[in-house]
């Protein structure tokens, strides 16, 4: 009887652990599948995109994205100006999810898949978009 309990719970425990590595072999932020319905810039991703960027992106690009955070000086790499410089990792809206969702630079862009949700990663970089020139020279 214990035997049999204790083989169930190895089984589960096991089971959990397949579920957790597929969960990061292919996070939901950045799985297509998952997102569609972030793949537009409506104000309320807008709104709560502002929310997530001075909570969580002020701190090393600025109040108004241009790089110029109360850490900057203190990063071996510099945070990017959003409204000046080309993107170095792509404009694409799904480039910018990438970044925020996965990090740069070995993480002195932070990862923020596991502090954010999938939405607020769309929402901050729909408002990233926003900060971006239209155009680019
Ligand atoms: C601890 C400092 C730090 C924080 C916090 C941070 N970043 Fe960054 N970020 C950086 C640095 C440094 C780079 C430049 C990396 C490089 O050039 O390789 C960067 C690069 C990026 C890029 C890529 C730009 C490009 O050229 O392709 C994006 C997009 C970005 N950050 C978005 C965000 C967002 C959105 C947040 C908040 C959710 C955030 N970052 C928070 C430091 C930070």
């Amino acid at each position: 009887m214990m035997t049999t309990l204790l083989s169930c719970g190895l089984w589960f425990l096991l089971g959990t652990q397949t579920l957790v590595a597929a969960e990061v072999a292919k996070p939901a932020a950045t799985d297509p599948s998952k997102t569609q319905e972030f793949l537009k810039a409506t104000p309320e991703l807008l709104d709560m995109g502002k929310v997530v960027f001075a909570v969580h992106c002020v701190r090393c690009h600025g109040p108004e994205g241009r790089g110029d955070g109360v850490e900057e000086t203190k990063l071996p790499v510099a945070p990017t100006n959003f409204r000046k410089v080309r993107m170095k990792y792509g404009d694409a809206l799904e480039s910018v999810v990438q970044t925020v969702a996965k990090g740069r630079s070995e993480l002195v862009m932070p990862s923020f898949q596991g502090a954010l949700s999938t939405k607020e990663i769309w929402a901050a970089a729909h408002f990233v978009k926003s900060l971006m020139p239209a155009k680019y020279d």
